[in-house]
């Protein structure tokens, strides 16, 4: 299993998207183990990009990222990193694919709905820069055995 930390950027909120794009991932059979409506500060901003610091579109990044609420999900799933990172698709809402939250909800470059951590070690670094101790939720979910095939070792 994987936990990965998704955000869902000032656009989707201020677009009312959460409700949908949540969806999505529970229709998948994701599970939201975590959940934090927040307006991100300039340091955590700054802390969460660290590696595009530089970059010609740092400065924009984090205004934007800073601008409003968001609301950042930590999700779980066996390879739920690269799942959800097929579900938002490419960066860029202009080429993103249809069928993908990027691709079906938005057109715009800079205003691209959504974050999702891209490795394990980002998700662990990410996870641990928005959530605190106890705010992860490893919750039983009743579903889980018509989720996965569960007569294994591992969940299929
Ligand atoms: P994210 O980190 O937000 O999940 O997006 P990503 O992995 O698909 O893209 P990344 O390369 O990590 O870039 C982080 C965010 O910076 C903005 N960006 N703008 N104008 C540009 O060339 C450019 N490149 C990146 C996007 O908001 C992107 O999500
Ligand atoms: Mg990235």
């Amino acid at each position: 299993m994987e936990t990965t930390l998704i955000i869902l950027k000032p656009d989707a909120v201020q677009r009312g998207l959460m409700g949908r794009i949540i969806s999505r991932f529970e229709d998948k059979g994701i599970q939201v183990v975590g959940a934090k409506f927040m307006q991100i500060s300039g340091d955590l901003a700054a802390r969460h990009y660290a590696s595009h610091q530089g970059k010609p579109f740092y400065d924009g990044l984090v205004a934007f990222m800073t601008s409003s609420p968001v609301l950042v999900l930590a999700l779980r799933g066996v390879g739920a990193i690269a799942i959800c990172r097929k579900m938002m698709g490419a960066t860029f809402g202009s080429n993103a694919e249809p069928g993908t939250i990027r691709g079906d909800f938005g057109v715009s470059n800079s205003f691209n709905l959504i974050h999702g951590s891209d490795s394990p070690e980002a998700a662990a670094h990410e996870l641990g820069l928005f959530f605190g101790e106890g705010e992860v939720l490893d919750w039983g979910r009743a579903s889980e055995g018509w989720v996965y095939d569960l007569s294994g070792d591992q969940p299929e």
